[in-house]
């Protein structure tokens, strides 16, 4: 057990027995000496010293004794702690209600009890913080809306924990997958001047908002970015394969359930790549992610499955096992004529396919994700290569069920002169983008990249249904608290 050789002196110091108030708890506000509740419920043997504290979700009293069960945030599970009546500290337990915080040092025991392998009994107890009656989380079973209204107290909710816990993992193994394929991690900008999508969803940073944009901050116009591909296809056209993991904005008024003005892409970038190449590896990443979360969840899944949907786990290991379907735009629009359902935005050749168009597909047409390819370039940024056709592009966009769109990609348009004949159809400033021309100028090579929305993917993952309930605090129109 790493740092605990000292568990003799550790005894020494409670055997002296004074508890002179605060300083006697300082081995406990030293990470070094605190085990993390996660880490005593996996315990190997008894322990005949431990130090421990977290906030207290339950507690029962009776004569002798008192039995508290303590959570850290470490795991989904509490552990159960025995406080004897008389112990140093126990004076206190009458004020150890859910959601007090409380340091706690004993003996790690063997547990009696159903569900759980060791309990606390204490030595040694001390309230850190009490709680008053008007905390809010002292029952069970709020609304996702009220739960987003106290998002600074939501994470101490199992639910919450659990989702936030998942949002950890799996940003540690978005980079396990990277890394194990020699992609190098690239920070792109935050702040910008070009508008990748070029659809003018920027937000504007400034420090002069009256002034002429040459009197601004940066000299010129800037803006949140809204995709790091751009400058993440400079550094392609030199490592190679890179990639960026970063927020980006978008000042979309998109009031849905899977859009966020502030949220979270992966965006892997491959020179000597093409939309095949690209497609393969936005499959590979979903079935790694969704493979890591089968077997790294810590317990987390099971609360999802418990109150946000039943058929998770299967739903998740179908995807990890089976290869996406995939189906041209062409044949997609097909696909959605011949269904003879009545869509809210009718469909015909060269229309963006709209949320219940994509989740028709992918629901009830495959049954499973869906790579959708080569979309008619009208409807497409500037930047996507020209098929031959004259007509589509080399888009691609992954759907799964349940969410819709969770990867839109494709191979980037590599020849100098198609590109900037786009550039000049979407009315693009040349002066601001000879850079990205430059790429293409100097040793030009076909690649491609997709972008993956990270909310999106946790939304898959969890099952939550609101992309509010996966970030820690959500900014969409009109809500930008804290
Ligand atoms: O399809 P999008 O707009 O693609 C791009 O930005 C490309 N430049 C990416 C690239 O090729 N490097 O966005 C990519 C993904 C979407 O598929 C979706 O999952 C997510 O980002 N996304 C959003 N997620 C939450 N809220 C929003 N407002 C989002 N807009 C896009
Ligand atoms: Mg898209």
């Amino acid at each position: 057990m790493q740092g605990r050789t000292d568990c003799k002196d550790f005894s020494a110091n409670l055997t002296r027995g004074v508890r002179s108030g605060w300083t006697s708890w300082d081995s406990l506000l030293n990470q070094a000496m605190r085990q993390s509740v996660k880490h005593l419920l996996n315990s190997e043997s008894a322990q005949a010293a431990v130090e421990l504290s977290g906030w207290v979700r339950t507690r029962r009293d009776s004569k002798d004794f008192s039995f508290m069960e303590l959570n850290d945030g470490s795991c989904l599970q509490g552990i159960q702690v025995i406080i004897d009546a008389g112990i140093p500290g126990s004076e206190n337990v009458g004020k150890m209600n859910t959601g007090a915080s409380v340091a706690v040092k004993g003996e790690l025991v063997e547990s009696p009890g159903k569900g759980q392998s060791w309990e606390v009994r204490a030595t040694e107890v001390e309230l850190l913080g009490e709680v008053p009656e008007d905390f809010p989380l002292q029952k069970k079973g709020h609304t996702p809306e009220f739960l987003r209204s106290i998002a600074h107290l939501r994470p101490r909710t199992n639910l919450y924990g659990a989702v936030f816990r998942m949002r950890s993992r799996l940003s540690y193994a978005v980079h396990r997958f990277f890394n194990q394929r020699d992609f190098t991690y690239v920070h792109t900008p935050i702040i910008t001047a070009s508008d990748c999508e070029g659809a003018g969803e920027m937000f504007r940073v400034t420090t002069n908002e009256a002034g002429k944009p040459e009197e601004d901050f940066f000299g010129k116009k800037a803006y949140l970015t809204v995709s790091g591909q751009l400058e993440g296809e400079t550094y392609a056209c030199a490592l190679s394969n890179i990639y960026t993991f970063g927020p980006t904005f978008r000042a979309e008024n998109s009031n849905t359930t899977r859009h966020a003005a502030e949220f979270w892409m992966i965006e892997p970038e491959m020179a000597f790549c093409n939309l095949e190449g690209d497609m393969d590896l936005a499959e590979d990443f979903m079935k790694f992610l969704v493979k890591d979360v089968l077997e790294n969840n810590e317990g987390d899944l099971s609360i999802f499955e418990k109150f946000v949907d039943k058929g998770l786990r299967p739903r998740l290991e179908k995807l990890a096992s089976s290869g996406f379907e995939r189906m041209s735009y062409t044949e997609a629009v097909e696909q959605l004529q011949k269904s003879g359902k009545s869509f809210e935005y009718p469909v015909e050749w060269g229309v963006n396919l709209q949320s219940e168009h994509e989740r028709y597909l992918c629901e009830e047409v495959v049954n499973g994700p869906l790579t959708v390819y080569n979309y008619p370039k009208s409807i497409k940024p500037f930047y996507m290569r020209a098929n031959d056709d004259g007509k589509t592009v080399t888009a691609m966009d992954v759907l799964v069920p349940g969410v819709g769109e969770i990867i839109g990609g494709s191979q980037r348009e590599e020849r100098y002169d198609l590109l900037k004949a786009a550039m000049e159809h979407h009315e693009l400033d040349l002066e601001n983008y000879g850079w990205y021309l430059d790429l293409r100028r100097y040793g030009t090579v076909p690649h491609a990249g997709f972008g993956a929305g990270f909310e999106r993917l946790l939304m898959y993952v969890t099952g939550m249904q609101n992309i509010r309930d996966v970030i820690p605090f959500a900014r969409t129109p009109g809500h930008c608290e804290f």
